[in-house]
């Protein structure tokens, strides 16, 4: 979810709404807007979209110079009008992000005490304790103060008092949250990114943190309730360029921009002159005396992270375990104190990965963080921090994150071969040679594009498609069956090649379309065997693959994607791009939301 909060000068819903069109990232499932009208608390919410919510503020506008908003990822309740943000009671209206894990308790005892509930929601429980405490004699500050240490779980709050013109409240508690300072107003946001069309001037609150907020400024204090100083920093203007340009979709112009924020990310790298490696910062470990790598992740950078391992066990031969976050966390496996531990993430923000980092920390080791944004809480709590330069990634369905997350991760393998005496100099500097022509390559693979488009018309028909890959292409077929099925809901699996005749080959006839991602690599006559096995029983067969492959194949196929020759080290990053332009063609033809597929959401700070 994503909040805002704004003490203006004049009519504030406009901004309000500017924000959270920003922040719609985290949450499209319904919106809403709270404003003192003359003193008085006046709410505008609505189910889906924020145009939604547009609509309802053009019947009925807004006049009130302070406000709050907010856009919605459900967790408890449904995502009706009903359970949509603000919250209010007579007293004060609160938007939230994240989850009061104790709310049932805490509704029952208010419940106790005479609090009718009007929703399922564990944000109105919020509401009704602030209330319940004001209406016991409290002002609106110590009622905040004496709420917070009540609720568990991790979260962001922002509130507005009837008949209070000259402040609003937010506390942070395991979500981020940001202030910004404006000439006259002040803002809250749930990022920098959205409080980017009014300030540049940027401060985030610490965990346990809470402010009150007024025209002048912003007073912090600590979970101890000590007033504290934090840093306000300027935050670059680069980071807020978010515009689609003259693509469809922010999706689009996404898988387009990978030429160059691959190129700049591995620039960072890479030192040109010497063609090795060359890491900005010194890592605060050695790996020559690690003996193992934990990577945990979510999603596409969990994909990211299993291409990594394939890298730093064949280069390095650095054992890797890898888990997804959410199962890491509990599963508190045994980590070795000074080992490593390495955290990869777009938004620097998923609640498990942040909590896996935690939890390795606790352990004693060694945290690295593959993260794209600088300012989030995983860059900030990691011991250290390689940064992917993808600049800003709104599309829900990760694709520039995850090539330069694969770039900045083959950095460092090629690292830690060295390090290790693994990767002798020349296999090194022919590696980076190779390297450096990924964003030639892919900008080839972009050429594919009107092929592709014919293509996804067949695949649009499919009710289920099958994606297989061996070796680095494995986690690839992974990752395309993943952005398939996100943004056009056909039902897609990923699967090792090997292992389609231990079950999955059940569901192959002429219906299925199979998409095999077979650079001309080791394994590649195996693939070849796997894919025999399919047009064998009336599948249809998708070869992403080059020219030496399709000839050495010769199969008769639904399509070959014909990628560039290229070393078979690097084709996971040149090969996301058939499979994102596969995926993204397909939403389209299908009329899909391709940048806001339904019930996801681009950052999720709920576990
Ligand atoms: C969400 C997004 C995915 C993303 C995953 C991990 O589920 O929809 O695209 O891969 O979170 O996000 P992170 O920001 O940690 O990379």
């Amino acid at each position: 979810c994503g909040i805002v909060g704004i003490v203006g000068r004049s009519a504030v819903a406009g901004q309000v709404v500017d924000a959270l069109r920003r922040l719609e990232y985290r949450g499209y499932d319904s919106a809403g807007i709270a404003t003192l009208e003359g003193g008085r608390l006046e709410r505008r919410r609505a189910e889906g979209k924020l145009s939604n919510l547009q609509i309802k503020l053009l019947q009925n506008p807004l006049s009130g110079a302070i406000g709050i908003g907010h856009t919605r990822w459900a967790t408890h309740g449904r995502p009706n009008e009903t359970n949509a943000h603000p919250h209010a009671t007579e007293q004060l209206a609160v938007v939230h992000n994240g989850i009061i894990e104790n709310f049932r308790e805490l509704k029952a005892e208010l419940a106790a005490e005479g609090c009718v509930f009007e929703t399922e929601t564990d944000t109105e429980v919020v509401a009704q304790l602030v209330s319940h405490l004001m209406r016991s004699g409290l002002g609106p500050v110590s009622a905040v103060e004496a709420a917070l240490p009540r609720l568990r779980g991790a979260f962001a709050l922002a509130f507005l008092f009837a008949g209070r013109e000259d402040f609003l409240i937010g506390a942070r508690h395991g979500a981020p949250l940001a202030i910004g300072f404006g000439d006259g107003e002040t803002y809250l946001g749930s990022d920098a990114l959205a409080l980017a069309p009014f300030t540049n001037q940027i401060t985030y609150l610490d965990e346990g943190d809470w402010t009150i907020l007024t025209r002048d400024g912003a007073e912090i204090r600590d979970a101890a309730g000590h007033v504290v100083a934090r840093p306000r920093q300027t935050i670059a203007t680069q980071a807020f360029l978010v515009d689609k340009g003259n693509y469809r979709h922010f999706m689009a112009k996404e898988i387009y921009e990978q030429p160059e924020v691959v190129g700049r990310t591995f620039a960072h790298y890479v030192d040109l002159a010497t063609g090795r490696v060359a890491l900005p910062e010194a890592l605060p470990f050695d790996f020559a005396k690690i003996g193992r790598i934990s990577i945990t992740a979510c999603g596409t950078a969990y994909y990211a992270g299993l291409v990594a391992k394939y890298w730093f066990e064949t280069l390095a031969r650095l054992p890797v375990e890898i888990d997804v976050a959410s199962e890491t966390r509990y599963r508190e496996p045994p980590l070795e104190k000074g080992g490593l531990t390495l955290v990869i993430s777009q938004s620097g923000e998923t609640a498990d990965t942040l909590a896996s980092l935690r939890y390795a920390k606790a352990q004693g080791q060694h945290t690295l963080a593959v993260v794209n944004v600088p300012t989030s809480t995983i860059a900030r709590e990691a011991s250290a921090v390689v940064p992917t330069l993808a600049g800003p990634e709104i599309g829900v369905a990760s694709t520039k994150a995850f090539s330069c997350q694969l770039t900045v991760l083959l950095c460092l393998a090629l690292a830690a071969g060295r390090a290790r005496g693994t990767l002798g100099e020349a296999e090194e500097k022919r590696l980076i040679d190779e390297l450096i022509k990924v964003p030639g390559l892919m900008a080839e693979a972009l050429k594919r594009e009107d092929e592709i488009e014919v293509l996804s018309r067949e695949i649009a028909k499919a009710r289920d498609v099958l994606y297989l890959g061996r070796g680095t292409a494995y986690p690839m077929a992974l990752e395309g069956a993943l952005k398939l099925k996100e943004i056009s809901y056909i039902h897609a699996e990923g699967y090792a090649a090997g292992e389609l005749k231990h079950g999955p080959i059940a569901l192959i006839d002429d219906a299925v379309p199979v998409v095999v991602i077979a650079p001309h690599d080791a394994t590649f006559e195996k693939t070849v065997s796997n894919m025999q096995e399919v047009a064998a029983r009336g599948g249809k067969i998708v070869l992403i693959g080059d020219a030496r492959g399709a000839d050495a194949a010769g199969l008769d196929t639904l399509a070959t994607l014909m990628m560039p020759d290229l070393d078979p080290v690097v084709a996971p990053i040149v090969y996301a791009v058939p499979i994102q332009l596969l995926a993204y063609h397909t939403a389209v033809v299908l009329g899909k939301d391709v940048d806001q597929p339904r019930n996801l959401a681009k950052s999720v700070t709920v576990e």
